[in-house]
């Protein structure tokens, strides 16, 4: 043990710049969801630890009615926050439940789950996002595990600059979310931005962060950065926080940090493993029986 330093160092915040930024690709997923992908198996291994964020965001019942029929995973954990409309969720063991606006389901699929996700029949809007985090190997085949976190047990509170932050998961502006023990230590917030208003946002060096531009538009970095629209996704680059500067009408948008795992990645369809063997131990397992490995997932709600 050394003994605490006898001050605090001096130190400049860097401020992350815009590494990278991703327009989105419209995709059909799912039964024949027409939804936007902000990124996915393509930009792998950049984002590590998140290999994934969907967004599925309709007026039209016939954009998202399909819904994601019975599917596995296995070796990732998928997070589903819903804005607006609700999603019903089961899984081949009989749990049922069902996502509310403003509620997340952090769901580790582990050694593999069977479920489906079918938005609930509504003549109005369907909003939500799906963001894939990775396992490291050594959670890649634990026990599957849902945590359903209610839209009141998430925080939201107001920061000095207006700004207002839904605290969905990891540490922000020191109150901690209600989402726990996930390996890669992750903060996903959902953060809007009066119009004009700047937030500066500790982040944690080495960690990966993304932002993904919900509605309005602002600059994600310091000048001269360029102006990020609705839809639009950002790759931070090195540094130890990130500056947001809301545009005319504000912006809202979601801030996801991780660390990275820094392992191989061996990516079929909803299975990411580490290597093709594994992979084809799963499709395997899905043929001939023995995909579910743990037959009792823990739910937490
Ligand atoms: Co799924």
């Amino acid at each position: 043990m050394y003994p605490d330093p006898p001050f605090e160092p001096i130190m400049t915040e860097l401020l992350r710049p815009m590494a990278r930024r991703f327009p989105g690709i419209e995709t059909l997923e799912g039964a024949g969801v027409r939804l936007r992908r902000a990124f996915g198996q393509r930009e792998v291994p950049l984002l590590d630890p998140f290999l994934l964020l969907d967004h599925f965001g309709s007026d039209d019942p016939a954009d998202y009615m399909a819904g994601f029929p019975w599917h596995p995973h296995r070796g990732i954990e998928t997070v589903t926050y819903m804005l607006e409309g609700r999603v019903a969720h089961g899984d081949t063991l009989g749990h049922e439940g069902v996502i509310d606006p403003g509620a997340l389901q952090w769901m580790r699929a582990g050694s593999g789950i069977i479920h489906q996700e079918m938005p609930e029949r509504s003549e109005g809007r369907l909003d939500g996002f799906q963001l894939w985090v990775n396992l490291p190997a050594r959670e890649k085949m634990s026990t599957p595990r849902y945590q359903g976190i209610t839209p009141r047990e998430i925080p939201e509170i107001e920061l000095p600059s207006g700004a207002r932050a839904r605290v969905v998961a990891g540490r922000f502006a020191g109150v901690e979310g209600p989402v726990r023990g996930i390996a890669v230590d992750p903060t996903y917030v959902d953060l809007e931005l009066p119009p004009g208003s700047t937030l500066r946002i500790p982040t944690v060096p080495g960690y990966t962060v993304v932002a993904h531009v919900i509605a309005g538009d602002g600059r994600f970095a310091p000048e001269p950065a360029p102006v990020s629209p609705q839809g639009e996704t950002i790759h931070f680059g090195p540094g130890d926080a990130v500056e947001v500067r809301a545009g005319p009408s504000g912006v809202r948008f979601l801030l996801a940090e991780g660390r990275p795992i820094g392992e191989p990645v061996a990516w079929h369809g909803p299975i990411v493993m580490n290597t093709p063997a594994e992979l084809q131990e799963a499709v395997r397992d899905l043929r001939q029986g023995g995909f579910l490995r743990h037959r009792q997932p823990i739910y937490e709600e």
